[in-house]
């Protein structure tokens, strides 16, 4: 069978995505939020915010992949976690600026980037 939900928002809440360090703008918050916007939006039935423990993207967070895709955006605050939402769900333009570079990713530590 097909997955019944049109998108999938993985959130990172790994340790380092999570960070205090990131204040407000860690992952649980950030997952929290989008989770309220969607359920706002009146989507409950159509995407799925969902946290995720690592994506194994951790130089580069917060991070979020959005499915179906594969698009990783990172580097996040609450404010851009938004715009991905709203661009990805298309009630604003996708926010393709927002993305992880390919060069960055190599540069960066995680087996991700070594799948390169
Ligand atoms: S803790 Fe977020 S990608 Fe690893």
């Amino acid at each position: 069978m097909n997955y019944p939900f049109e998108k999938l928002f993985l959130v990172c809440i790994g340790d380092r995505c999570n960070n205090d360090s990131h204040g407000k703008d860690r992952g649980e918050v950030i997952a929290a939020e989008l989770k309220d916007l969607n359920k706002q939006m009146g989507r409950k039935g159509v995407a799925r915010i969902c946290r995720v423990s690592c994506l194994d993207l951790c130089d580069h967070g917060p991070n979020i992949v959005v499915e179906p895709g594969n698009t990783v955006y990172s580097h996040l605050d609450r404010s851009d976690a938004e715009k991905v939402y709203r661009g990805e769900m298309g009630d604003a333009p996708k926010r393709t600026d927002l993305e992880l570079e390919e060069g960055e990713l190599r540069a960066g530590t995680s087996a991700a980037a070594r799948k390169r």
